[in-house]
């Protein structure tokens, strides 16, 4: 039986090693590893293993961090180790992609054993402001590997020949133990297509970067972040194991985001059915500068925030009785006289002291 799988496979890995096709080669060592587990498991774990110190090796060969040969500036920002501050809010099938996504990694060795191989790369497309950066953190975060963020916006602003040799750098350095690679703003090179003469050079360099997704390693994550997909190629898309659709957040999205930095749960609930169209990364701002307003202009967070997302005040405590009474009693409790109660939530003098007359 081992006899029959080994022969099998030994035309076909000579094949390819002779040729230095090290991609095929170390499928096929997988498969034959998948097929003898079988009958010879101790001979298939040492194959498998072999595979493993290979990529080991080449962190021992620790190939120095990557500069521009002209200004000697850093092409790449590490991050050795990542800790978020930000706890995300995703919708369900961005959640489900990220488990999935570490769970690959996790059963790597039982997926590799049978010639499966983990994701090993993912195209991040989406608007701005909804969190193609931060996932790239989190799986950091999760994962455990550091993270390698390359900004191809600024190093394409360079002499197309030299963003070709810088681009070069960098994919042979992250290759070279396990790390995430995140490309950010990766349509610059569709929007170069557009603005730069030199279309040969630019051919050359989008085949650069096809050839590098295909051959990633299976140790390591290569993540592009687009907020302009449709202007990638196809065949750009093809290449990436998963394409990753991120939409402004949801309501119940906005909701958790707000009850998450202390805003209370029927204002929260409130808010995120009245807003619409917006970014966490703007919503973010907006909530900012309303909890400044409210210190700087001493007002309550309430009105600062109904001034932020252009929203009426009244229309809240129309919709929200008991926050109207529980608001009233705040405002009191905060030294305000009932007639400045009465003039700040648009409601009858009389309301202010019936609602103050129930309480007691
Ligand atoms: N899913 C989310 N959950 C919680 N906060 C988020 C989320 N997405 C974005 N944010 C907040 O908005 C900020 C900006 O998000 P991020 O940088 O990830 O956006 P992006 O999608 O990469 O945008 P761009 O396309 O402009 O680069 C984050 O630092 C975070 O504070
Ligand atoms: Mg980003």
């Amino acid at each position: 039986m081992i006899e029959k799988i080994l022969k099998e496979s030994l035309i076909e890995l000579l094949n390819d090693g002779l040729n230095g096709n090290q991609k095929s080669f170390e499928m096929r060592i997988r498969k034959l590893s998948g097929k003898l587990n079988k009958c010879d498991p101790q001979l298939a774990e040492e194959l498998s293993s072999l595979l493993k110190t290979k990529t080991l090796r080449s962190i021992d060969n620790h190939i120095p961090m990557p500069v521009d040969a002209d200004t000697r500036q850093k092409l790449l920002l590490v991050e050795e180790s990542v800790a978020l501050h930000v706890e995300p809010i995703w919708n369900e099938k961005i959640e489900n992609e990220i488990n999935r996504i570490c769970i690959e990694r996790e059963k790597s060795d039982s997926l590799l054993k049978q010639g499966l191989i983990p994701t090993r790369s993912a195209l991040l497309a989406g608007p701005p402001g909804v969190g193609k950066t931060l996932m790239a953190h989190y799986l950091a975060e999760k994962l455990k590997l550091p993270l390698l963020t390359l900004d191809l916006a600024t190093v394409m602003s360079s002499y197309l020949g030299k963003t070709g040799s810088n681009i070069r750098a960098v994919l042979n350095y992250a290759k070279s133990f396990p790390c995430i690679l995140f490309f950010d703003e990766f349509d610059a090179i569709a929007k170069k297509r557009d603005d730069d003469s030199d279309v040969g050079e630019l051919k050359r360099l989008v085949t650069v970067l096809l050839q590098a997704i295909d051959e990633w390693p299976t140790t390591s994550l290569l993540l592009a972040a687009t907020n302009h997909s449709e202007l990638l190629d196809r065949a750009i898309w093809r290449r990436f194991d998963k394409v990753i659709l991120f939409n402004l957040p949801e309501i119940n999205q906005v909701s958790k985001f707000f009850k998450q930095h202390d805003i209370n749960h029927s204002l929260s609930d409130w808010l995120a059915q009245k807003i619409q169209e917006c970014s966490f990364s703007e919503i973010e701002k907006k909530l900012n500068h309303a909890k400044k307003n409210a210190v700087l202009e001493n007002k309550l967070l309430i009105e600062t925030l109904c001034d932020q997302f252009d929203l009426e005040l009244k229309e809240y405590f129309s919709l929200n009785k008991e926050s109207k009474k529980e608001w009233i009693m705040y405002l009191a409790n905060h030294g305000l006289t009932q007639q400045d109660i009465a003039n700040k939530l648009e409601v009858s003098r009389s309301t202010i002291v019936r609602a103050l007359q129930n309480k007691k």
